[in-house]
């Protein structure tokens, strides 16, 4: 049997667990091992029995939340649908009828509010992306190749003598030296503590967040819980994804830092003032004139900051990546309730890095997928990435993007909160692309039973 150690900055403490996580699965609350490797699959279902009794097959070897700690799987595997999903496998109308319209209409019928126009519009997408040919996402992890290899014959047999199950789409993920992005910043660091899930998430500090806000069948931050999707059953122990498939152009990045900056070191800043931390991992906040890697790698340390006394950005800059997609308590004064906008991040790396010191582009693929985990797409992911990510209005910024993931043009603006006179970076091109995204709806356990016994239920 496998064993995967606990991550780095996340305690396991059965006392506050008051979460189903027996019937979560583990995509949701537990961060990827270190170091990780895995695929993302995509299947199509074009006859619903057999897509049912490929579930059935599957469904005792998707990882509940709480055996996460000592999976009984060599690696483990996520799954969630589609809309056209749900309908491929014969969900009753009135149920498909009561998923939410962004659901319902998926990411791409959503450019327009997301902001993917350019180069990030869904015609420029990868197939499967943005068709109709999307019904199940299967994530797997494992921590070697071997374990890999293992899942994925797992999971290919699941599909054994069912003809009409087709693979649409692969790909490959993996841990990059020093778990670091494409970029060279060091990722994963921050995820928002979940009431109620037995740990205390990435952030100890931090006040938890209600758990209704990630996992449906509980209150949320309105003291609301879910009431749709119908039936209960369906709903339970469920939750949305949100998933990008992203490109990272590391040599324009790089070209750029170069061009705007007139020492390595200035690089360095420049480059940590886009993200709001030091590749290390460091947040400017707390080392804001020089990285500390020492602090980067403390998991107990790097989210110990907030913003209350860097009100004027003069460390952080207000547009960084990590204080515009979390304000943490620096829009405390606005009438804007920083806590219904918080997801859990599931982030993965692929392709190969670019050599250092490379300033030209090599035409690999390279880049990061992000599972963007929350029970309200629309206050959440659609929200951040149309506000806060594609706008600059709520930080009194016009119309600004984050400077490392907007979709820039090359007509990007990047303000630099600094005394006598604040800096203004002009020109900025497109650091990233997005590849393709969709929206899928990840059941709980009993749920995923639910969905597997379909053809038994009076429809
Ligand atoms: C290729 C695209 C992206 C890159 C290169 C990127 C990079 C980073 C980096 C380097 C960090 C700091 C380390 C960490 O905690 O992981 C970070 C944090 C974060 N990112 Fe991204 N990111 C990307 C896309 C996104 C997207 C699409 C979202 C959501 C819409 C997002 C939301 C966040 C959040 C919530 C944090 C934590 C902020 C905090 O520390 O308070 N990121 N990202």
């Amino acid at each position: 049997m496998l064993s995967i150690k606990e991550p780095v900055g996340e305690t396991l403490s059965t006392r506050s667990l008051t979460l189903e996580t027996s019937d979560i699965q583990a995509t949701v609350l537990r961060p990827r091992p270190s170091p990780y490797l895995g695929e993302y699959a995509v299947l199509r279902i074009d006859d619903a029995a057999q897509g049912r009794e490929m579930l059935r097959r599957t469904v005792p070897h998707v990882a509940p939340a709480d055996e996460w700690w000592v999976p009984s799987l060599p690696g483990w595997l996520g799954i969630a649908f589609t809309f056209e999903g749900l309908k491929a496998l014969g969900v009753p109308q009135a149920s498909l009828d009561s998923f939410p319209i962004e659901f319902r209409q998926g990411m791409a019928a959503r450019a327009a509010i997301l902001h993917d126009f350019g180069a990030n519009a869904p015609a420029n997408w990868e197939y499967p992306f943005g068709t109709a040919d999307m019904h199940i996402a299967l994530a797997i992890y494992a921590q070697n190749e071997q374990n890999l290899q293992r899942v994925l014959e797992l999971a290919r047999k699941t599909r054994q003598d069912l003809p009409h199950i087709s693979v649409v789409y692969r790909m490959q993920f993996g841990q990059l030296p020093e778990g670091r992005n494409p970029f060279g910043f060091k990722d994963g660091l921050h995820n928002p503590q979940v009431e109620g899930s037995g740990t205390t998430g990435q952030a100890a500090n931090e006040v938890p967040i209600k758990a209704g806000e990630f996992v449906m069948g509980y209150p949320d931050e309105l003291g609301q819980t879910a009431q749709a999707p119908i039936p209960e059953e369906l709903r339970r122990n469920g939750t949305f994804v949100a998933f990008r498939k992203f490109h990272m152009d590391v040599a324009a990045f790089r070209k750029y830092l170069r061009a705007q900056a007139s020492s390595p070191e200035e690089e360095e800043l420049l480059a940590a003032k886009m993200v709001g931390r030091w590749r290390s991992g460091a947040p400017l906040v707390l080392s804001p004139d020089r990285d500390n890697p020492a602090l980067g790698a403390d998991a107990n340390r790097n989210n110990e900051f907030s913003y209350a006394d860097d009100m004027k950005g003069f460390k952080c800059p207000f547009s960084a990546h990590i204080r515009r997609i979390n304000p943490r308590d620096a829009l405390k004064d606005d009438i804007v309730d920083v806590n219904i906008h918080k997801f859990l991040r599931r982030g993965t790396n692929y392709g190969p890095p670019l050599p250092e010191g490379a300033l030209e582009d090599d035409g690999a693929e390279r880049g990061g997928v992000f599972l963007l985990i929350g029970a309200h797409l629309q206050r959440q992911f659609e929200f951040v990435q149309s506000q806060w990510v594609t706008d600059g209005n709520f930080i009194s910024h016009g119309t600004e993007q984050d400077p490392l993931i907007g979709n820039n043009e090359g007509d990007g603006v990047f303000t630099i909160p600094k005394r006598p006179v604040r800096r203004r970076l002009q020109g900025l091109p497109r650091f990233v692309t997005v590849r393709g995204g969709e929206y899928c709806f990840m059941p709980g356990l009993r749920a995923l039973q639910w969905l597997a016994r379909l053809g038994e239920h009076a429809e």
